[in-house]
């Protein structure tokens, strides 16, 4: 019978286990459909290869004469003027010697592999420059890397470059550079737009200062720009994260990611809130009630769907990169702490930018871990590519991995009992409540799918989402 096996490897589950991959039957489960969240990114797996190997790895993928496909390349600039309470992302203070010193060796990682067989073989359609801030970069630093980039990587025609940053660096003269070196769409962590949470949590300007400096940036009318809101932060009450959501209809911006807190363990804003000096945060269940509120507010207005946190509000906005990332397409790394991947190998280089520029000098690229990564991480692609979209189309997964992917129309049933979801003629769509566990939803899939497919299975919980 069609799902007899899922049902008996449900059953071997220790009772946390199974609340943990099915979650529990809640009066509201928008707010507790699952005990917590678990992952922050779903599904990451992969038997690590060896560091004697990590160079030899690294030439032979270079040596690849692939087809061509879409992909991307992701550059890390390690650095920020400020540390602010919540992330997680903080590696290294702003030093402009040592800035100028690092965009060196970038540039020189860059030029390694440059006239490689693996970059000839067709075009990369997306660089993201993330941090850390690159906007901290001075002008001429940011002028060098750009200019490095465009030599280097065989840009697609319609390429998209994004660079990170904050509303702080916009001013002229980093704008400009920004803009004639080839940057075309800016992404900026607003993460509110009221004052008193701001600065609770390290960030600098006012709402009107935010506002005119987006609209500064827009009115060079050479670049999307993307804003992205944190919801669940210290004093972000229901009022002022509605008046955040309504902030984005006026402001000129071409897309925004809506992103739910994570207070990481031992983290500064946890210490913050423990001593008191900032009041809780959102619980995850709070976080849930703000999540649906804002969908239902964009959803009423101009803004169209791109992903589960992501609306655009005009075409300016493609998300190319994400889009490619998301649906597992390759990540080619570049800076100290950039994580990509290639031809099945999962990569992360030195996040020590003293061991980056060692690395460099030697000639070597600075790769800290590889993993080999499973040979169904198509299966993997799949599933979180389509839970990011909405929904899930198990008749897709189960024409590439066989009907035993079918089992799991008994979970989606159970899912649908409790609201996470909807089953439809060809696929099942996710409600508000399923949108907001999405990542836990992706997680329980592609672990049953294992069990299913290959005999193992675990349930894996990561130390996230301190705020209960
Ligand atoms: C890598 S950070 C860089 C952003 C940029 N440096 C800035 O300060 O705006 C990218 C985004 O991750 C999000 N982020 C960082 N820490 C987070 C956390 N603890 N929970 C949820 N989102 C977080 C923020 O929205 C941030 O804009
Ligand atoms: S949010 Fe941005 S500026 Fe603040 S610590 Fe994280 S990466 Fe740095």
């Amino acid at each position: 019978m069609r799902g007899s096996r899922l049902k008996q490897i449900l059953e071997n589950m220790s009772p946390e286990q199974y609340a943990l991959t099915v979650g529990t039957a809640a009066e509201e489960s928008l707010a507790e459909a699952f005990v917590k969240r678990r992952v922050v990114h779903a599904g990451v797996r992969g038997k690590p290869i060896m560091p004697g190997e990590w160079q030899a790895t690294w030439q032979s993928l270079l040596r690849q004469n692939i087809e061509p496909q879409q992909r991307v390349a992701y550059i890390h600039i390690p650095f920020c003027r400020h540390r602010c309470l919540y992330c997680g992302f903080f590696q290294n203070y702003s030093a402009a010697e040592l800035e100028a010193v690092y965009i060196d060796h970038l540039i020189k990682e860059l030029q390694m592999s440059r006239d490689s067989a693996y970059l000839a073989s067709g075009p990369v359609n997306a660089v993201f420059i993330g941090g850390g801030t690159p906007s901290t970069l001075a002008p001429q630093q940011v002028a060098r890397l750009l200019d490095a980039i465009r030599d280097c990587l065989p840009l697609a025609n319609d390429y998209e470059l994004t660079l990170e940053g904050r509303v702080n660096d916009l001013v002229p003269a980093k704008i400009e550079a920004w803009l004639d070196h080839g940057v075309n769409r800016v992404s900026i962590g607003v993460q509110s737009f009221n004052p008193e949470v701001r600065q609770g949590v390290g960030r600098l300007d006012d709402t009107q200062t935010i506002l005119k400096r987006l609209e500064l940036l827009t009115s060079y009318n050479q670049a999307a720009v993307i804003i992205d809101l944190i919801y669940g932060l210290p004093n972000q009450t229901n009022q002022v994260w509605a008046n955040d959501i309504n902030l984005l209809k006026t402001a000129a911006i071409d897309g925004m990611d809506l992103y739910q807190l994570n207070i990481y363990e031992d983290s500064a804003l946890q210490q913050a809130i423990n001593s008191g000096k900032l009041p809780p945060a959102a619980t995850t269940a709070q976080q849930a009630r703000m999540f649906a509120a804002a969908e239902a507010e964009l959803s009423a207005h101009v803004f169209s769907r791109l992903s589960i946190c992501h609306w655009r509000k005009t075409n300016r906005e493609r998300s190319i990169y994400n889009t490619l990332t998301k649906a597992g397409h390759s990540v080619i790394p570049f800076g100290a702490g950039a994580g990509g991947n290639i031809g099945g190998v999962a990569m992360f280089l030195n996040r020590d930018v003293g061991n980056y520029i060692k690395s460099i000098e030697q000639g070597y690229k600075p790769v800290a871990g590889m993993l080999l990564q499973p040979a169904d991480s198509g299966l993997h692609n799949m599933v979180i590519g389509q839970l990011e979209r909405g929904f899930l189309q198990l008749s897709a997964l189960a024409a590439c991995y066989g009907p035993a992917v079918l089992e799991l129309e008994s979970l989606l049933e159970i899912w649908q009992g409790r609201g996470l979801l909807e089953i439809g003629p060809s696929v099942a769509r996710l409600t508000v409540a399923g949108q907001f566990w999405y990542m836990n939803i992706a997680q329980s899939v592609l672990e049953c799918l294992h069990a299913l497919l290959d005999g193992e299975h675990s349930v894996e919980v990561q130390p996230i989402a301190a705020q209960g």
